[in-house]
């Protein structure tokens, strides 16, 4: 294949309405930044978008529940965001934000040249109004009783019990979220993407043509070609976007994933003068990183969009990634079920490359993957501290030990040098067939095995034991393992930034472009490097700990506000109440019913009589501790056998979540038999 004259990599604008997690970082900027880095140190022209996604119904509906505009949701969210990447080092050439003029500007030509050569279909639907907020409805706007399971919360694009997808006109007694009135059916025109007449040219571009795309990319595009496109509608009734540029469209945007991708030409645009050469020379390399539920537009919608619009060019590949989970479940922003970047470096500073690493190195490439703290710090403690730091902490203490902090000359290489110096020479070749795959797991792994090597060497040849006896040799010695460690400054490059960095700093080196990779006699005799630092620090126990238990929390909290959410039982009428006979009551004696494991018979003085109730209380309290107690006690409950022993009455009790129990009683010494209402 032709070398590409310059390369445009995009990764998926965020949505500006929550902070960053390192879902998104395994999944789209961990892999887009060392791809863009890795172009860079190779010396190729690339650059690198993303920015703020700040369309779309969720910021809008943010925006509501805060009582703010949905413009300070995004103003919030892009600077969070923006900081967030810079402090990991994702260095993208420009973040830029859909709420920006040129965007706009930039959105609305692209729609109009498509509407201009009649590349849209007018469609007028009914969609449900709010006649109170005189407003049209987004789906999930809209909640109702769900068609297939009952359940009477579910949106008007999805039931989140049955996870069915609904139309809105599906649910049953649908209200307006925006009033809680009754929505009503009202015409409205719309733009849609005829998706369908691009069918056998999709076909014949991803099916034939990029049959070298990741395989669960290509499934998935196979897949919603073997189903049959629709027409997309392209314009939303919202007074949140980009307008729709028509006469007669007011109250009408364009759809958040129509003028989302467009945001990475407007980007371009507002980075570079010559955006152009970027977007429509044919000399240009596109690649878009993105997670799995974006494949469908980055796959199919958006290149429909570009071809319609027919001056641009197509993306050459989509390495979309899978999901990340969590410590076994899914991450999730509502239940604050994730690992923030902001809140990582609050408690790991300085520790980006050991995040970017664990990420890199379990990326979920192929399938869905699971993020664990313990695999974490083993990443940490086993990998990048006992094999790199190790490794290049020993050849650099060493040198500046014997050797003055010169880098000494070799001299007679052994089996054992030439063995190495040949590695050494192929490795090269082997991260690059790997990053040119996007297969960075694999790409890590291998430049890892560089570091792994030189450990080895080290701990074979003991420099420090032949010191006192054989200086040349360790002058040899020590030379290889300075050659790898400046090897190691451009392989590990595009992984781990930060520590890369300290390590030229400390080998006294600029950056080194790719092509150097393999070469051995990267530093001179003579060259004087300086006194390293830690590259990497042992993460103990205790913090991995903290993490565990601040997961541990959230998870209580979660189930606490779900039990909490649950349904109120049905109201009932005072009367009702007043039905039933509670009362004051003292346990008199107290215990356990034979052969069974939660029941204590109770005798009562219920200030009324002396009656018999059994209680399933006996796994929280000893007869013991209770007898003499005062409780309250329903006296007119049906009496029913136990064990075959009569309960005349229930002791009411409070139950926490977990089951504990707790008496329900008076605060102070009260009459038996006092009435509780
Ligand atoms: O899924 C998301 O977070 C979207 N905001 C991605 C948009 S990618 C592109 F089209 F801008
Ligand atoms: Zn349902």
């Amino acid at each position: 294949m032709k070398k590409p004259d310059r390369h445009l990599i995009t990764s998926a604008l965020p949505y500006a309405n929550g902070p960053i997690h390192i879902g998104h970082l395994a999944g789209v900027y961990v892999p887009s930044d060392i791809y863009t880095r890795y172009l860079r140190i190779k010396g190729e022209d690339v650059i690198s978008i993303c920015g703020s996604d700040e369309h779309g119904v969720p910021i809008t509906m943010k925006a509501r529940d805060e009582g703010v505009t949905p413009q300070e949701i995004v103003d919030r969210y892009h600077k969070l965001n923006k900081k967030a990447f810079e402090d990991f080092g994702i260095e993208f050439d420009t973040y830029s934000r859909t709420s920006n003029k040129t965007h706009y500007d930039t959105a609305s030509d692209f729609f109009k040249s498509l509407y201009k050569n009649g590349k849209f279909i007018e469609k007028t639907t009914d969609q449900y109004y709010d006649n109170e907020a005189k407003c049209f409805l987004a789906d999930r706007y809209i909640t109702g009783t769900c068609p297939h399971c009952g359940h009477d919360e579910a949106y008007g694009d999805q039931c989140e019990n049955c996870g069915t997808s609904l139309s809105a006109t599906d649910l049953e007694k649908p209200r307006s979220r925006v009033s809680g009135s009754l929505p009503v059916l009202k015409k409205t025109k719309h733009w849609f993407l005829p998706l369908d007449e691009y069918e056998d040219w999709l076909k014949q571009w991803i099916l034939e043509d990029h049959k070298e795309w990741k395989s669960n990319v290509y499934g998935q595009c196979k897949s919603w070609l073997d189903q049959g496109l629709q027409p997309r509608a392209v314009s939303r009734d919202l007074d949140w976007g980009v307008p729709v540029p028509v006469e007669g469209a007011e109250g009408k945007v364009l759809y958040v994933w129509f003028d989302a991708p467009i945001g990475y030409i407007s980007a371009t645009r507002e980075l570079r003068d010559d955006w152009e050469k970027y977007w429509k020379d044919p000399g240009t390399r596109m690649v878009h990183f993105i997670g799995k539920d974006n494949i469908v537009f980055h796959c199919i919608i958006f290149p429909v969009m570009l071809k319609a619009e027919g001056s641009y060019i197509l993306p050459e590949n989509v390495p979309a990634n899978e999901f990340l989970n969590l410590e076994n479940d899914k991450i999730s922003t509502s239940r604050n079920w994730a690992v923030w970047l902001h809140e990582y470096l609050d408690d790991f500073p300085g520790d980006q490359d050991v995040l970017r690493y664990a990420l890199c190195a379990s990326a979920p490439e192929t399938k869905d993957n699971d993020f664990t703290w313990k695999e974490f710090q083993n990443r940490n403690n086993n990998e990048l501290v006992a094999i790199l730091g190790n490794f290049v902490n020993r050849a650099l203490v060493l040198t500046n030990k014997y050797f003055d902090g010169r880098v000494p000359a070799r001299a007679n290489l052994n089996d054992y040098d030439r063995e190495v110096l040949a590695d050494i020479r192929k490795l090269k070749e082997k991260v690059e067939k790997s990053l040119d795959a996007y297969r960075f797991r694999e790409a890590l792994r291998e430049a890892m095995n560089v570091a792994r090597l030189g450990n080895k060497y080290l701990a074979d040849t003991e420099p420090w034991k032949l010191i006192k006896t054989d200086e040349e040799r360790v002058k040899t010695i020590l030379n290889i393992a300075l050659q790898i460690t400046a090897n190691l400054t451009i392989i590990l490059d595009p992984f781990l930034p930060f520590s890369v960095n300290k390590l030229r700093d400390w080998l006294s080196i600029d950056t080194l472009k790719w092509d150097y990779a393999g070469n051995d006699e990267l530093l001179e005799a003579g060259h004087e490097i300086k006194n390293p630092g830690l590259l990497f620090r042992k993460i103990d126990d205790s913090e991995i700990q903290k993490q565990l238990d601040k997961l541990m929390e959230t998870k209580k909290k979660n189930e606490s506000e779900k039990k909490e959410a649950e349904p109120v039982k049905e109201n009932i009428s005072f009367d009702d109440f007043t039905k039933l006979d509670i009362r004051t009551a003292t346990i008199i004696d107290a215990f356990k019913v034979p052969k069974t494991k939660k029941l204590l018979q109770l005798s009562l003085d219920t200030g009324v009589d002396k009656r018999t109730v059994v209680s399933g209380i006996a796994e929280y309290f000893s007869p013991e501790e209770i007898t003499g107690k005062q409780v309250s006690v329903v006296l007119n409950l049906e009496p029913r056998k136990i064990r075959g022993i009569e309960s005349q009455g229930m002791i009411l009790m409070a139950e926490e979540d977990d089951g504990k129990l707790y008496f329900v009683e008076p605060s102070g010494k009260t009459k038996n038999g006092s009435p509780v209402k």
